[in-house]
């Protein structure tokens, strides 16, 4: 289903044009001139454009170029009478998809606004793609033995082949990225587009126009047409990871998206159908966001129509080996070593371990690990954990279990959690001098819940540089 704008001064073709693609389930518009056709591009985000080459005032050409000057995705197919061939082939080169001459049958159209479209949706397509290649963890393999994940796998093999929306809720690292690519990836959408929305660094007055598009001159700054994410996910999946971190301003009109199907443009008068499948994704506890007035309550439950939980690593001690040797044999390779074995006492270590990082902490640990062992094992002393071994590789306890023995005696203030998290990640900023890719490496953090945390201490935006993408596929 496309929105398709038809140019023609003759009302007879207008109308024969109109008959043909609404039957094929498109949404139509007409306009009867060129400047009727600028006019109209300006409030409306087409996907297509069929308009007739000679036109008294503004012509085609100029039709092509007003199109093009405000979205270049926007396909272009122009119709010619007999005998102009010519200027056919220059709007081709100008960027028009096709030429269509008169007189031609409907069988001729629909076969040129359905090459047209497909066109449109493969250049859609190859952008997130080349972005998928660039994934390392792809194809999305998770890695559990435990109970718990095997039965979290059962169940989204089979939520993965409807279109509901299903929420994913866990604490940090505990693999919510990779199980909704992995849903996509078991899901009949597969083959078709896959866009993140990482609502933590979107900034909350851009929030509208970046989900669900814009047209040109909708607001100051708003010098094109813009495709909204919502709409690139057409025909696929999207992913609103962190969701906790939408503004509420926005929450309303993504309940209507998820209520109705339809987005709004900013500054289009008209709502257009998006057919998306929606996972969304979050380390916050909704439940109490909603009673602190900071979260919608309707949105949520909307979100929640399929809830899946990924429980925490320390409660799934039995994953710990598997994933082990899936990130040695990962980084043996990605380094050209040898694919160590991980000796019984490492794995007592990481067993015992607590992994408040969860599954990206071990992996970042087996990572520096493998780069850390020589030899053919990978042993207890190649193992940094916080806590365990100081940073110099000296060790600060020698019981993997811990006991209070072994703790240092606080000299100042008896500080929260909350105080000394946020202390702690000033410090290693500082001592990274700002450079938060490094910060966020050292702190086992993604980068976004990095700048998310900033954000949350107030840290100026200017100091914060740009966000981390948000895209990514
Ligand atoms: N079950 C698993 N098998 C293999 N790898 C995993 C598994 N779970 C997590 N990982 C890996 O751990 C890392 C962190 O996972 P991911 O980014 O999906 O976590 P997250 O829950 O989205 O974290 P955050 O809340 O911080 O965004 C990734 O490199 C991911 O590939
Ligand atoms: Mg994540």
């Amino acid at each position: 289903m496309a929105q398709i704008l038809i140019v023609d001064d003759q009302k007879s073709v207008r109308a024969t044009l109109q008959i043909t693609l609404s039957r094929a389930g498109h949404t139509v518009d007409e306009a009867s001139s060129g400047e009727d056709a600028i006019q109209r591009v300006d409030s409306t985000l087409y996907d297509l454009v069929l308009t007739d080459l000679k036109m008294e005032g503004a012509d085609g050409l100029a039709v092509l170029e007003a199109v093009k000057a405000r979205d270049q995705d926007t396909e272009v197919i122009l119709v010619t009478a007999f005998g102009t061939i010519e200027s056919a082939v220059t709007a081709i080169k100008r960027g028009a998809h096709d030429y269509l001459t008169k007189p031609f049958t409907p069988d001729q159209v629909l076969h040129a606004v359905d090459l047209a479209l497909e066109r449109r949706r493969l250049r859609t397509e190859v952008r997130t793609l080349s972005r998928r290649l660039d994934d390392p963890n792809d194809p999305a393999t998770i890695i559990g033995e435990s109970e718990r994940v095997r039965r979290v796998l059962e169940i989204v093999r089979e939520w993965a082949q409807s279109d509901s929306t299903i929420l994913i809720t866990g604490e940090t690292g505990t693999g919510k990225d990779l199980l909704a690519r992995a849903i996509r990836s078991m899901s009949p959408r597969k083959d078709r587009s896959y866009v993140v929305v990482n609502c933590a660094t979107i900034p909350d007055n851009l929030f509208e126009s970046e989900l669900f598009g814009h047209v040109r001159g909708a607001f100051s700054g708003a010098t094109r047409n813009r495709k909204g994410l919502a709409q690139e996910a057409d025909g696929g999946t999207l992913f609103l990871d962190e969701i906790g971190e939408l503004p509420l301003e926005v929450q309303p009109q993504l309940l209507r998206f998820l209520e109705t199907g339809e987005i709004r443009p900013i500054g289009q008068n008209r709502s257009m159908r998006v057919d998306a499948r929606v996972i969304a994704a979050t380390n916050r506890d909704l439940g109490g966001m909603i009673a602190r007035g900071e979260f919608r309550e309707d949105l949520y439950y909307r979100l929640n129509v399929l809830p899946v939980e990924l429980p925490p690593l320390r409660e799934r001690k039995d994953d710990v080996a598997r994933l082990s040797s899936h990130f040695v044999e990962r980084y043996a390779k990605r380094l050209g070593r040898p694919v160590l074995e991980v000796s019984k006492r490492a794995l007592l270590v990481l067993q015992t371990y607590e992994w408040p990082g969860n599954v990206r902490e071990l992996e970042n640990v087996i990572e520096r690990g493998v780069m850390l062992a020589k030899g053919t094992e990978l042993r207890p002393e190649h193992l940094l954990m916080p806590g365990r071994f100081g940073l110099d590789g000296t060790a600060a306890s020698s019981n993997p279990a811990g006991s209070l023995e072994d703790v240092d005696e606080i000299s100042g203030d008896l500080l929260s959690l909350p105080e000394v998290e946020r202390r702690h990640i000033l410090a290693v900023l500082k001592a990274c001098s700002g450079n938060q890719k490094k910060a966020s490496a050292i702190l086992q953090i993604s980068k976004s819940t990095l700048w998310r945390k900033l954000k949350e201490y107030g840290i100026e935006a200017s100091r914060l540089g740009p966000p981390p993408p948000s895209i990514e596929a």
